[in-house]
């Protein structure tokens, strides 16, 4: 019998397919099923930071539209006991964690270190196993230059790994300048897991309309290039674990990306097409390759393809281009 265990943010998992912060992990029942049909662990729908804000703003304004509370008296109250929208998702992680024994990590999507970190020991306290922060920087303010964007990311950090014990992961988009030293500084904060990478919706133009539509919400699998040759360059060099995501579709690329150095993929879009099913299939598969190969465990293959054995895995890069260039300028003149 082939071992699939993983660990990852310092949790163990008994298989290392995590089901991506999605629709796919919005509801008690949901999350049930993607344990049953296999799932290492889950990430449940990310709250916005706005939610978060909106929620404590809504609250206090009910307590002093009633005179039930002074401002100075805000740190004391118990915010528990109120209505409190943002509970349904405190209430998500509490019912997960009471019905399933995988873990269940939190994700909290945000722009700002302002204000809404406190909620992360709700969380905690909601008894999630870990959390992950999706930053989402407004790369596109041509005004903010790459060191404010990217310190958003350390002040977030920060913030909320002061407040909690539980692991901590990001999970990045791969728009950065020096994204590997990017996330060699991410790998030299409390935060236990990167996770490669994020990915936004696509943009499109309805040319009749004239408006802006939404394309290609589903990944494909070649879209997973982009996490291997970064998983693959950064692992050994960077002592967090790193998790996988875009483009994880099928066996073959969980393969891919374990022996990259990956501790475990983040499936979101296989799972909407195949159905939840499709992650028992994806277990078969890498336990097929594992007993094909001779492997009894995921560390006796992890990351053996990894670069970082490579002194500039760029330029090796650069070289591997070349090669390929020549062939295709011999190929056309014969
Ligand atoms: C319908 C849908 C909803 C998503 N919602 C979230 C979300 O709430 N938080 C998040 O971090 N990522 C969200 N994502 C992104 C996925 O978690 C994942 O990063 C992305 O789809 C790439 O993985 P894939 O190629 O396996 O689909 C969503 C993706 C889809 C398709």
């Amino acid at each position: 019998m082939t071992n699939t265990t993983t660990s990852y943010m310092g949790l163990k998992l008994k298989n290392p397919i995590i089901v991506s912060s999605s629709g796919l992990t919005d509801t008690l029942g949901n999350i049930i099923d993607l344990e049953a049909n296999g799932a290492g662990a889950v990430v449940v729908k990310s709250l916005f930071e706005e939610e978060i804000l909106m929620d404590a703003e809504d609250n206090m304004n009910k307590m002093q539209a009633t005179g039930f509370i002074y401002p100075e008296t805000f740190e004391y109250f118990d915010y528990d006991e109120i209505s409190d929208p943002v509970g349904d998702y405190l209430k998500l992680i509490a019912d997960a964690k009471a019905k399933v024994k995988i873990p269940v990590i939190a994700s909290i999507n945000c722009v700002t270190a302002n204000k809404w970190p406190d909620f992360a020991k709700r969380i905690q306290d909601a008894g999630a196993d870990g959390i992950e922060l999706n930053i989402f920087p407004l790369s596109s303010d041509p005004d903010r230059t790459a060191e404010e964007n990217d310190q958003l990311y350390f002040d977030i950090i920060n913030s909320v790994t002061s407040l909690v014990t539980i692991p901590v992961s990001v999970k990045i988009s791969s728009y950065h300048a020096a994204l590997s030293n990017f996330i060699k500084r991410l790998s030299q904060t409390p935060i236990k897991g990167i996770v490669l990478f994020n990915r936004y919706y696509r943009p499109d133009i309805d040319i009749n309309t004239f408006e802006y539509t939404t394309t290609n919400v589903l990944s494909t699998p070649a879209e997973m290039a982009l996490p291997l040759r970064w998983i693959s360059i950064m692992s050994g060099r960077v002592s967090n674990d790193l998790c996988a995501s875009t483009g994880v579709h099928n066996s073959e690329g969980l393969v891919k990306q374990l022996l990259a150095g990956a501790k475990a993929v983040q499936v979101c879009s296989a799972i909407y097409r195949n159905g939840p099913s499709h992650i028992r299939e994806m277990l078969d598969g890498l336990q097929r390759w594992m007993k094909e190969h001779g492997f009894d465990n995921i560390d006796a293959f992890r990351g053996k393809m990894s670069q970082v054995h490579s002194h500039n895995p760029t330029a090796m890069e650069r070289v591997q281009f070349m090669q390929i260039f020549n062939k295709r300028g011999k190929g056309s003149k014969g």
